[in-house]
């Protein structure tokens, strides 16, 4: 459509409050990798996500990479994650040499319980035969101790990480996810890049599992135009990760170094943009869950219903064909307005053609059915009357 602005699916709701927090950060002096408004951003998000640590780095996926190496993921691990999800969930463990095994989600869109139950029950198995599970060199720990690199549990434990993934800002069963993990001695994390600000049975995204991860994406729900961050109970493992995205410099006048870190620190002057929108989630949450109720009333067809305490970053109408999704997209792109399938499942992906899936089918009907609608935090009536002239009508 001549002359219209296109739509984006999820642009940055940003404006006066962020371009001042900018402002006094630049004043600050601070424009580096740190300084108080890293600091402030960090206790924010520790309090966000009922931790007690946060650590804020320059994407969800250098957050993602650093707990890999907290973790000692390598080629001896097994590293189980949804189908359902972007790539950056398994990225960094796939570089790192570790087996992937995918399961399918259930109608939510998140992974399904039974089947990571069962998926885990075979892994050990074929592990228990396998036997390779302890460390050739003993694993030495410096600061204050950490869950997650405790000798005595790595000796004897199977090298397995659950990777929980909260997609579209619906967090997963972290109640069932908690025990089924602890019942076959499997590590848990949660990816919650896209869930800053929902809530499950009570508890804030980012709260289960060893540790989470968020992303502050140009995309998401809060943004810092690209950040993330790692929230964790474990103050070892924080303090690590803090270090390890500094270069893991000694604390020393000189640069001394007893191992090789990362330069995945956020930048202060980004940190500002991320307070200035984490005052304004409320207000952000709010909308999401408007464009959330607009479509359940305008679209002809489901969508997905993503539980009462979803952040809404995004809403998936879903149709009912493959052609459908693509006359859909199509009638979008033509319109210009941006909209997308819905991830297309790692199983699917020819990178990871060789990994096991358990099911698939689901996030494969999800994939074939399933679109992203813009469910930008500014959308205007405006933007609703074009969105609603393209979509299948209810009448
Ligand atoms: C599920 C999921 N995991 C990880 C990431 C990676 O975050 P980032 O883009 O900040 O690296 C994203 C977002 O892009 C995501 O959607």
């Amino acid at each position: 459509m001549k002359g219209n602005k296109t739509i984006f699916l999820s642009p940055p709701s940003v404006g006066a409050r962020e371009r001042a927090a900018v402002k006094r950060a630049f004043d600050s002096g601070y424009v580096a990798p740190c300084g108080p408004q890293v600091d402030e951003f960090e206790r924010r998000l520790a309090e966000l996500a009922g931790r007690k640590y946060a650590v804020a780095v320059s994407s969800g996926t250098a957050a993602i990479d650093l707990l890999m190496e907290e973790l000692g993921v390598d080629s001896s691990w097994t590293v189980v994650a949804p189908t359902l999800t972007f790539i950056a969930t398994v990225g960094p463990a796939w570089h790192r040499g570790a087996r992937l095994v995918f399961v399918d989600c259930d109608e939510t869109g998140n992974i399904d319980p039974n089947l990571l139950d069962e998926a885990l029950g075979s892994i050990r198995v074929k592990l228990g035969s396998d036997r390779v599970l302890r460390p050739k060199i003993a694993l030495t720990i410096t600061g204050p101790k950490s869950t997650l690199k405790d000798p005595t549990q790595t000796l004897s434990d199977p090298k397995i990480l659950v990777i929980g993934v909260d997609l579209y800002g619906a967090c997963c069963d972290y109640k069932a996810l908690t025990a089924i993990c602890r019942r076959h001695s499997a590590k848990l994390i949660i990816d919650s890049a896209e869930a800053v600000g929902a809530t499950r049975d009570g508890r804030p995204a980012g709260s289960a599992g060893l540790a989470a991860v968020y992303s502050f994406n140009g995309n998401k729900i809060v943004t810092t135009s690209g950040g993330g961050a790692i929230v964790t109970d474990d103050r070892a493992l924080a303090e690590r990760a803090k270090k390890r995205a500094q270069q893991s410099r000694e604390r020393c006048t000189w640069y001394e170094h007893r191992e090789v870190g990362y330069n995945y620190r956020l930048s202060n002057i980004l940190a500002a943009i991320g307070i200035a929108q984490l005052d304004r989630l409320p207000q952000i949450l709010r909308r999401r869950k408007a464009n959330f109720a607009w479509y359940a009333r305008h679209f002809e067809g489901d969508v997905m219903v993503p539980g009462e305490c979803a952040n809404h970053w995004m809403t998936v109408g879903l149709l009912r064909s493959r052609r459908e999704r693509d006359a859909l997209l199509a009638r979008f792109a033509k319109a210009g307005i941006e909209a997308r399938p819905v991830w297309k499942p790692m199983h699917l992906q020819p990178v990871f053609a060789g990994c096991r899936v358990f099911g698939g089918e689901v996030a494969e009907a999800l994939f074939d059915r399933g679109v992203c609608l813009p469910s930008g935090t500014d959308l205007t009536p405006a933007d609703r009357r074009r969105i609603a002239s393209v979509l299948p009508s209810r009448s």
